[in-house]
């Protein structure tokens, strides 16, 4: 498949921009200064924390899973039995108590912080996908 451009030069502090992608959904979120704040905080509740699963580019490998910190690019696809889960921008409420954003699976109750890094005691194995891209200038990422 042909890779999508995104541009991101209007995207609000906590907004996610939805594209496609090989038929797949991608998700372009910009992140607040809070949610970056929030992702040193909770790493002995999730798996892989630094994201070490050889299947990531080299830029997830890392707790912000990321080219650039604000900016959270993933495939919108549960990677338990690819569901699509529910962004959750201000709260995950009683999904996760105390963390103030990430992504609720519906179908079985995965649980992802806002690196998509998988939460322990779900059936999701992994963290998000975090699919190959690059930013063509500040406003535009090409995915794919
Ligand atoms: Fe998401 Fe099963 S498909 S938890």
């Amino acid at each position: 498949g042909a890779p999508v451009e995104v541009n991101i030069a209007k995207a609000e502090p906590g907004q996610m921009i939805r594209v496609k992608w090989r038929g797949k959904p991608v998700w372009v979120v910009r992140r607040t200064p809070e949610m970056l704040d929030g992702l040193g905080k909770i790493e002995d509740n999730l798996r892989d924390p630094n994201s070490e699963e050889p299947q990531q580019p080299p830029y997830a490998a890392n707790k912000y899973r990321s080219i650039k910190e604000e900016f959270f690019v993933a495939v919108g696809i549960c990677t338990h039995l690819g569901c699509s889960p529910t962004y959750l921008p201000s709260g995950m409420g009683e999904h996760v108590e105390g963390v103030e954003s990430g992504f609720f699976c519906p179908c079985h109750g995965s649980k992802f912080d806002i690196a998509g890094r998988v939460f322990q005691s779900v059936p999701a194995p992994l963290n998000l996908v975090v699919p190959p891209h690059y930013y063509v200038d500040d406003n535009t990422i090409l995915v794919g």
